[in-house]
């Protein structure tokens, strides 16, 4: 074989970039400081310092809406914990598992089985069997084992994990189990069973939101990395984390914006990321942060959200055979009795009247839904429902959802 060129390398010299590292700005890169979480930074560690004390630490639940730095700023602090003590000789464990993947007891224990012994396979295994064999595991070693759940509200059989993990501090001679439990929902704490909630929760912390302030330093640090020098405008900047702070005071999607901003520069071959790629960017990203949210919500509300969309799409298309215009809202009422057929025909038990109005007005806070009361005359004094969004698009991503689920 000869001198032959690879044909992707001229395609790859004659690109113009505004990236120097683009990974920096991707929703996956781990900086090492997290400006505006110090206070938080600073109680998770004091928290988990016990352990180095060769005692439990307290269990802890962390919550606050997506993108505010929960999932970062826990694995960077337990990951500063373990390398501590691998370098003192101290025995801590600890595993992070997102439960999203883990969404069962069976399945985070099993994931907890394959840390304390990788070399063994646990395939088949009964759940008692496994559980055995983790108190056996901890036992032997003696450690202190940090289980940090993150989206723990996705854990179908919570209250049974929560109660066995809990439970397993009586059982051991040795060692500990401690839980970090996080939810990306604001509203779920409110829900556990209370001996759930007493155990989890013996510490909890907020993570707020960040306002354009915030974002745009955030930004400011990740785009020194992430860009070229001069490669994008200041106001461009702004503009970002403005509009991230605006929607839902989220960190990830202000990264988002800058790192898709970034690619359309590339792919119109300009020098350096201007707020006109900020504005199409921010098209794109919308529709993300809606599939986000969506993803969050507790089954039922997924359940009511999908009659929602599917009862607006139905109306719409009565609307064009009667050829009337004006789009219509739904009633209260029609949605629940719809909601309770349809969540019957997927086995599960609808939720009571008094949890329906609650369910909807979580809905309406997460901007999913638009309410009314529908004044006197239709129906007496009903409220009125609308969707915010396209009802067809927000169909599909719940149906993925809840195919994957
Ligand atoms: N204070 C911060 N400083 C720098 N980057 C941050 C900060 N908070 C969040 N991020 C970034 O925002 C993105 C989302 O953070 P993440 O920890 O996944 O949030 P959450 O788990 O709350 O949804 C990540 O890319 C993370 O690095
Ligand atoms: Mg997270």
């Amino acid at each position: 074989m000869g001198e032959t060129t690879n044909i992707f390398e001229t395609h790859f010299a004659n690109q113009q970039t505004v990236f120097l590292d683009r990974n920096a700005i991707s929703p996956h890169f781990m900086p090492n400081k997290f400006p505006f979480r110090e206070k938080q930074i600073h109680e998770i560690s004091q928290i988990f310092s016990t352990n180095l004390n060769q005692k439990k630490s307290d269990n802890l639940f962390l919550y606050g809406k997506t993108g505010t730095g929960k999932t970062s700023v826990t694995r960077l602090v337990l990951r500063q914990l373990l390398e501590f003590a691998g370098k003192q000789n101290l025995p801590i464990n600890g595993t992070y598992i997102n439960c999203r993947n883990h969404n069962s007891k069976y399945r985070v224990l099993s994931k907890v089985v394959k840390e304390l012994f990788p070399e063994e396979n646990f395939l088949g295994y009964s759940a008692a069997f496994i559980y055995d064999k983790v108190m056996d595991g901890v036992n032997k070693k003696k450690t202190n084992y940090l289980i940090v759940l993150d989206e723990i509200d996705k854990v179908k059989d919570l209250d049974d994990l929560v109660y066995a993990l809990t439970r397993s501090n009586d059982e051991l001679e040795n060692g500990s189990v401690s839980v970090v439990g996080i939810s990306n929902n604001v509203f779920f704490k409110e829900r556990l069973d209370p001996r759930t909630k007493s155990s989890l929760c013996q510490h909890e912390m907020i993570f707020p939101p960040y306002n354009a302030e915030e974002l745009n330093k955030i930004l400011d640090e990740r785009a020194e990395l992430a860009f070229k020098p001069k490669a994008i405008e200041e106001s461009a900047i702004n503009l970002a984390a403005a509009f991230a702070a605006k929607e839902s005071g989220d960190a990830r999607t202000a990264v988002m914006l800058l790192l898709k901003a970034g690619e359309l520069a590339d792919k119109k071959q300009e020098t350096s990321v201007q707020d006109v790629h900020v504005q199409k960017a921010k098209k794109k990203v919308e529709e993300e942060l809606i599939l986000n949210m969506i993803a969050t919500l507790p089954k039922h509300q997924q359940l009511l959200l999908h009659t929602i969309a599917s009862l607006s799409m139905h109306k719409k298309s009565q609307q064009r055979i009667t050829g009337t215009i004006e789009e219509l809202p739904l009633f209260s009422g029609e949605i629940y009795e719809e909601y309770a057929k349809n969540a019957r025909n997927v086995k599960e038990q609808p939720v009571s009247a008094r949890w329906y109005r609650e369910y909807i007005s979580e809905l309406e806070m997460f901007g999913l839904i638009l309410t009314a009361a529908s004044g006197h005359g239709i129906r007496g004094n009903t409220r009125l429902i609308r969707l915010s969004f396209d009802a067809k698009k927000i169909k599909e991503a719940l149906e993925k959802q809840f195919e994957n689920a």
